[in-house]
């Protein structure tokens, strides 16, 4: 949740920070701003998307090769032109932009107004902004040691960029909590929450540790801890192309993703298959093998979308590893006084890897002595770093703030585990091993050809795009399917939507169905078919109207509800591959139908770093 850039170099910093908060505005859309050092600082900020605050600053002096720039999401302090970063302490010495959330601002703020200080703003980031210039002046030091006095004092989570207007030749940034990268180019230095606004510029970054300050001068980098400590900077080098971060002539980055799904897919697994030798290889893994395999039980920690590939990673470690599972939410987990041993494997799931309540839900199983594995998409991100092994999904960078491609990743991931566990434990027969992979290598290929059929799903959107409810209802590992699929459709069109477990219906949901409420009924041929068949029926009996998701060749259902999407066959723990699919479509174009924006949607943001 919100975005930082910074710029110091030889270059305008003003468009490289506009570019980069475009590239970050998925982390955050309620306000934009940035401060241009030249001779003086320039702050410019307003409530709003980053075009609006180009539009403002249209005219304005834009000159300066040093510079920063913020994107909000609002915690401390309503979306407002005040309330937007960045923030400038009262007697103008320091320009923040800050993510994160600062804890004991009100304790600090309370300090500062004792010795004179007022606020202009409601947000913690202005109190620290003058507890840095209140060091720097009552201690008569310079602004790098002014910044690790404040932070020590500081409880709460920061990704942080500083400009001094006393010391115009530098930039000073920290992290705790928040992710901040550099990007190393030829005497100049770019800096963001993510690796998105610097790729165009240098593939060579530095991923900032909990507690490290960096102090940039155009030429100059220096790494060292909050307590001074000198640290050798870790530069790395970038894995991302500049196509993978643009829509490539799709209308939504939603769509491009959902159209990704194919390859996303295939790049997971790609070099992890292996069906002549009756293998899965997890490289991240290798380590924790034998902890794995002989785990009594897993606990999978997750946020959002992250939770439901979660749910379906439950119903194939236990249907095919036959191993005992708990999925909870990272946030109510880390707040419970959950049993953990350490015989226990948590897995942790999540895109970003940065999501603030799973990172701190890691850390108590880590404290409580359980092994943690980390499933995540960001490369370099916090929560790989945290945890003691894990699997990367390789769906490339997820920029639409619902998650599509991200979620297959996950399952993908799952599944190959889960299927590994289960030969190893010699659970499942080469046969039905060499089956599967054969299987899910086929994934990619049938996510095409629902593909090719996208204009049924425009047709039903445009049906329902004005329904202000809807139902969607799952049995099995159709059960996470359906909670994605409501998910999807809440989250970007607004209608109100709920997921359940099929036969849960009557008890609660059924009360709702009357001839106006679409219910979305995933009905694959699995065990559980005729159950699902009689849940139709019972919708049907009280005029609801129903959405089949069917496998292909099925002329049951189609008799019996009034629009079916078939999807092609395959082994019912991969099913959840295809059968999102359709629901992620459905979602979207409803979306769009109803003019919302799909890629940002009101008062959501892709990567959630406070709790
Ligand atoms: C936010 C995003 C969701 C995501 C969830 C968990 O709510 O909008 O798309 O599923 O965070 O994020 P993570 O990055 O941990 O998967």
């Amino acid at each position: 949740m919100c975005g930082i850039v910074g710029y110091i170099g030889n270059k305008n910093a003003y468009p490289i920070l506009i570019k980069g908060l475009q590239r970050l505005e998925y982390r955050g859309y309620d306000s934009a701003g940035v401060a241009l050092l030249n001779g003086q600082v320039n702050v410019y900020k307003k409530k709003g998307k980053v075009s609006d605050l180009e539009d403002y600053i249209t005219g304005q002096d834009i000159r300066g090769t040093i510079g920063i720039g913020h994107t909000r999401w609002a915690t401390h302090g309503e979306p407002s032109d005040v309330n937007a970063h960045p923030h400038t302490s009262q007697n103008g010495t320091f320009t923040i932009i800050h993510n994160g959330i600062i804890e004991n601002y009100s304790n600090l703020k309370n300090s500062l107004t004792e010795q004179g200080y007022s606020f202009v703003s409601e947000t913690d980031t202005e109190v620290l902004a003058n507890l840095i210039e209140y060091i720097y002046r009552t201690q008569e030091t310079n602004a790098e040691i002014a910044v690790r006095i404040a932070l020590s004092k500081v409880v709460g989570a920061y990704g942080l960029v500083i400009i001094c207007n006393e010391e115009k030749d530098k930039i000073i940034a920290a992290r705790k909590s928040s992710p901040l990268v550099i990007g190393l180019g030829d005497d100049e230095y770019f800096l963001a929450s993510d690796a998105t606004p610097i790729v165009e510029y240098t593939d060579r970054v530095i991923y900032l540790n909990n507690d490290d300050v960096a102090i940039i001068k155009k030429d100059e980098l220096i790494l060292k801890t909050i307590k001074n400590d000198i640290l050798e900077p870790n530069v790395q080098k970038l894995d991302l192309g500049l196509s993978e971060i643009e829509k490539n002539g799709f209308d939504h980055f939603m769509l491009k993703e959902i159209f990704e799904q194919p390859r996303s897919i295939r790049d997971t697994f790609r070099g992890r298959l292996n069906a002549e030798k009756n293998e899965i290889r997890l490289g991240g893994l290798y380590h924790v093998y034998d902890q794995l395999v002989n785990a009594k039980r897993i606990i999978i920690l997750a946020c959002g979308t992250s939770w439901h590939a979660g749910l379906v990673g439950e119903y194939l470690f236990e249907d095919l590893a036959r191993i005992q599972v708990e999925v909870d939410y990272a946030s109510e987990f880390r707040y419970r006084n959950p049993v953990i041993s350490e015989e226990d494997i948590v897995i942790a799931i999540s895109q970003s890897g940065e999501t603030a309540d799973t990172l701190a839900a890691i850390q108590l199983a880590k404290e409580a002595g359980a092994t943690v594995l980390g499933i995540c998409n960001v490369v370099g991100s916090s929560i790989s770093r945290e945890t003691h092994a894990g699997v990367y999904t390789h769906a490339g960078p997820e920029i639409g703030v619902a998650s599509t491609k991200a979620f297959t990743a996950q399952v993908t991931v799952l599944t190959m585990m889960a299927m590994m566990i289960a030969r190893e434990k010699q659970l499942i027969s080469v046969e039905k091993f060499t089956g599967l992979i054969k299987e899910l290598e086929d994934i990619p290929e049938k996510i095409g050809k629902i593909l090719e059929n996208n204009d049924q799903f425009s047709d039903i959107a445009k049906i329902y795009k004005d329904a202000t409810n809807a139902l969607y209802l799952g049995r099995g590992v159709s059960y996470p399917v359906a909670l994605e699929g409501a998910l999807k459709l809440k989250e970007i069109s607004y209608i109100h939507a709920e997921g359940y477990p099929a036969a849960e219906m009557k008890h609660g949901p059924i009360a709702l169905i009357d001839e106006n409420m679409p219910v979305v009924v995933i009905a694959i041929k699995d065990s559980s078919y005729d159950k699902i068949v009689s849940n139709i029926q019972e919708v049907k009996a009280r005029n609801g109207i129903v959405i089949a998701i069917v496998t292909e060749g099925d002329d049951t259902i189609e008799k019996m509800v009034d629009h079916v999407i078939a999807i092609p066959e395959t082994d019912p723990s991969l099913v959840s591959l295809l059968s999102t699919i359709p629901l992620q479509l459905i979602a979207y174009y409803i979306a769009v139908m109803r003019g919302c924006n799909v890629d940002q949607p009101r008062n959501l943001a892709k990567s959630v770093t406070v709790e």
